[in-house]
């Protein structure tokens, strides 16, 4: 057993959080930390998005979640996240023609839609892709990242809604619907999403503005499990498109971005059993039932997620607006009641996340379940490659690679096959 005393540096971040710098732990001891699950672990310095869990706050850059939800958009939040400042008139207009250049996929991309089934989830044709898209720009590998970044940011961004939309018209068998250069990011993802070749979709300005908050709330989150891999795979020297087509399948977990569709089908259940919330807390309250309170519960917040207060608003403004009622909406908020005032929720700090109402919303605009981890993706993507842009931004950064406590076989040596013993029964 190693007893070594090592004076370590503790490096103080900007809100005075505290992280003891290890990194000559190894060569001064022998010894490496073990942490799994990363709940103590700090993988990086970044100066994107900062969370206080215990007081439930989030800033990008530096401003309130609050503050940007109600005076901001989803686009100039992205440019925002990215750059690190509020865009000026001239950088937030140049953006949005950057935008518009890049919304279309190259037209052989729709012969990758064909071959996807019909009941093809989402998340997978996503990844797939974003990957695909990329090989119609050789000029996107390698290097060039940091030349042509604000290129591929931005047509990472614009592509990525587009791709979302057709996948979604391609699922219905319905025929693909192009994006409008007159309209804007998210109304011209709805029209992609719901016009007819006959007749545009009525984009009623209360759920544009819904959808457009859905996504900027969802915009960046520090290092959650997919930014992580955004960064693990950037740190490579990977392109832009490859890190992100990775972030996407680490969201697609129901752990992860895969809760808001988990939420929805687990109101499903209660409201079809007849149960009023009562039997399926009991049942997440319970190990033994595999159930969990979907939407409930952050490795961070342990205080009301800042982003599912202003998503519950939004849903009650939608509701009013539009006159509308879902019997899931009412069942959420008694399991919300519910659980907070039980001691198993109250005990573990478990409050509403990100995920608990937003698929509510996204229900009464119509959009599928199978798309809301898409919606979390198209919303995550700016945080994603605000990320990836720290990394090749850092020129003495260096590969992710942690290191492990190896529990399995000591050494042993090659036995031939005859000499392993009686084989078992075929
Ligand atoms: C997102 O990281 C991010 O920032 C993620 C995200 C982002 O913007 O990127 O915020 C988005 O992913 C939100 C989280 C969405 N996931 C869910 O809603 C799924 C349900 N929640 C959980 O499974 C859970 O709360 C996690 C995954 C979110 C957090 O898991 P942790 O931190 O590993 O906590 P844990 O599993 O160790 O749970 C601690 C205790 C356990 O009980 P005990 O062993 O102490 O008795 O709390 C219990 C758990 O059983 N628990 C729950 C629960 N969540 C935790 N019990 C019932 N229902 C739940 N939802």
């Amino acid at each position: 057993m190693n007893s070594a005393t090592l004076e370590l540096p503790v490096i103080v971040g900007s809100e005075q959080e505290q992280g003891i710098d290890i990194s000559r732990l190894r060569a001064a001891t022998g010894c490496i930390t073990l942490d799994e699950g990363y709940a103590n672990t700090g993988s990086c310095k970044s100066a994107i998005a900062y969370i206080d869990g215990e007081r439930g706050i989030l800033r990008y850059r530096g401003y309130p979640i609050e503050e940007l939800a109600e005076r901001s958009t989803f686009i100039e939040t992205a440019w925002l996240l990215i750059y690190g400042e509020l865009p000026r008139r001239d950088q937030i207009r140049r953006f949005s023609d950057l935008l518009t250049e890049n919304e279309n996929l190259h037209e052989d991309m729709k012969y990758h839609f064909e071959g996807f089934p019909s009941n093809a989830h989402p998340m997978a044709i996503l990844s797939a892709m974003i990957n695909a898209s990329s090989c119609f720009y050789p000029g996107l590998m390698g290097a060039a990242n940091r030349e042509r970044f604000d290129i591929h940011a931005a047509r990472l961004i614009s592509q990525v809604r587009t791709i979302a939309a057709f996948s979604y018209r391609k699922s219905r068998g319905l025929p693909i619907i192009y994006p409008k250069p007159i309209y804007k990011y998210t109304a011209n993802f709805l029209h992609m999403m719901f016009s007819e070749p006959y007749q545009d979709y009525e984009l009623k300005p209360e759920v544009v503005r819904a959808l457009d908050l859905i996504f900027l709330l969802h915009a960046d989150h520090e290092q959650n499990c997919s930014t992580s891999t955004v960064r693990m795979v950037a740190s490579s020297q990977s392109n832009l498109f490859a890190s992100a087509a990775a972030g996407v399948c680490a969201l697609w977990g129901p752990l992860h971005g895969g809760a808001n569709q988990a939420v929805i089908e687990m109101l499903e259940t209660i409201v079809e059993s007849g149960d009023d919330g009562s039997k399926f807390i009991a049942a997440a309250k319970t190990k033994a039932s595999g159930k969990r309170l979907m939407g409930f519960g952050h490795r961070v917040y342990k205080h009301y997620d800042p982003r599912a207060k202003i998503i519950k608003t939004v849903c009650d403004q939608l509701f009013a607006s539009l006159e509308l009622r879902d019997p899931l909406l009412d069942v959420a908020k008694r399991l919300e009641e519910a659980a907070l005032s039980d001691p198993y929720f109250v005990e573990r700090k478990l409050y509403p996340n990100v995920d608990f109402y937003s698929g509510i919303i996204m229900r009464a605009i119509g959009i599928p379940k199978e798309m809301f981890t898409v919606i979390f993706a198209i919303g995550r993507m700016p945080g994603w490659i605000a990320n990836f842009k720290e990394i090749i931004d850092d020129t003495q950064g260096r590969i992710y690679r942690p290191r492990q406590i190896y529990v399995g076989a000591p050494e042993r040596h090659y036995v031939p096959l005859d000499a392993r013993g009686p084989s078992a029964p075929r």
